[in-house]
């Protein structure tokens, strides 16, 4: 258990004075490099390493345009082969100056919670590089990119049913992990969870990333408010954004988006909509639990051998559970892992006996 983070806490929650030991509060870069500054790599906790620039470049031949392999709010996102051999995704921190500070502390919550997080779920941190004001962090590489590019972006391959109810149980999976004491000792909310935190291996492993919003639940407290929300549109809790209070089922609401987002190939914000509806949740939530009107909102890109409509309704159901006003009434991240996993046995199950083919003929009166 990590010790050092939870008694950091139990000192907050004493004084709740912003001290110098409160790691959310915003210290100057100098501060976190006293230990960091190392001209070779250097080995830290889990096995993730300490880089240099010149490591960095390296890696990546000078940041070359045909290593990027993708940009967010962050940065650009680069392939990178390290000197050990392994291929890499390098995060590159390019931030205008009024945005640094906020920055810098996502990149040092990133750094925290990875380097102490470790589930088969949660894509893994190779290592980071803070040399002088440069900003680097180092992840496994993940071949087949992010969920919402296989869904409607430039991919190919045309996912079937029971793939992305694995993806979903995997991302379920790593979720309920986080939330779980189990992982640091304290609950961890993503606050930041969506279709492009959702990265996949070679095998269509879900893994989740991205966690500098992430933030630690104190023991006995299952809310915290916050003044500013902060998450992507599409995928607020609606109930934090009106009241500001943080729980960790905002992450079960986002969990709900996505689950729509694989169920209808839709977008979780579709701005080509009228704006009364271009939210997915406004789109589908009325249906969910009308199983005539549900195949309408099926992906018409999934193999329809690939699905029974028993398995189809379950997860509907599930979905519109998580994605209710009322945070209290979405079910846990645990209780998500046990229904996906039922799902994935009926739709294996009916497939089996063809159960599917029955129910699906067309009616004739
Ligand atoms: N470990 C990785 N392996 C492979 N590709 C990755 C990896 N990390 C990120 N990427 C790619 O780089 C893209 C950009 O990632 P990044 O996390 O910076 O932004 P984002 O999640 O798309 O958006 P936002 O900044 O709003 O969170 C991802 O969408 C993904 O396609
Ligand atoms: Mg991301």
């Amino acid at each position: 258990m990590p010790l050092g983070i939870v008694s950091a806490w139990n000192k907050r929650r004493r004084s709740w004075s912003l001290d110098q030991n409160d790691p959310w509060i915003y210290k100057r870069l100098e501060y976190w490099q006293l230990d960091d500054q190392t001209p070779h790599s250097t080995k830290r906790h889990h096995g993730s390493s300490v880089f240099t620039l010149k490591e960095m470049e390296d890696a990546t031949c000078s940041f070359s345009d045909d290593n990027l392999i993708g940009k967010g709010g962050f940065g650009r996102v680069y392939r990178g082969r390290l000197r050990s051999g392994e291929i890499v995704a390098i995060k590159k921190m390019e931030l205008p100056p009024n945005k640094e500070a906020e920055g810098e502390r996502e990149f040092r919550v990133e750094v925290d919670m990875l380097s102490r997080l470790e589930h088969p779920n949660l894509v893994s941190l190779r290592g980071y590089c803070a040399d002088g004001k440069h900003r680097f962090l180092v992840y496994e590489y993940m071949n087949k990119g992010n969920l919402q590019d296989q869904l409607n972006g430039i991919s190919e391959t045309k996912m079937d049913w029971s793939l992305r109810l694995k993806i979903a149980l995997g991302a379920a999976r790593g979720l309920a992990y986080l939330h779980s004491s189990s992982a640091i000792g304290i609950p961890v909310v993503h606050r930041d969870f969506k279709s492009t935190n959702i990265l996949l291996t070679e095998q269509f492993e879900a893994k989740i990333s991205d966690f500098g919003l992430a933030k630690l639940m104190p023991e006995g407290r299952e809310i915290y408010v916050t003044t500013k929300a902060l998450g992507t549109f599409g995928y607020f809790d609606p109930e934090y954004t009106s009241t500001g209070k943080l729980t960790l089922q905002s992450d079960v609401y986002a969990f709900g988006v996505v689950l729509l987002e694989l169920l209808t190939g839709r977008r979780a914000l579709d701005l080509s909509q009228v704006p009364t509806n271009q939210n997915i949740v406004i789109q589908v939530r009325h249906i969910l639990n009308d199983r005539k009107k549900l195949r309408k909102v099926i992906d018409p890109e999934m193999s329809r051998s690939s699905y029974n409509i028993d398995s189809i309704s379950m997860y509907a159901n599930l979905a519109s559970r998580c994605v209710r006003h009322n945070s209290t009434e979405r079910p846990s991240m645990a209780d998500c892992v046990k229904e996906l996993q039922l799902i994935l046995f009926t739709n294996s199950k009916g497939l089996r006996t063809g159960l599917h083919l029955f129910k699906m003929q067309p009616r004739t009166t």
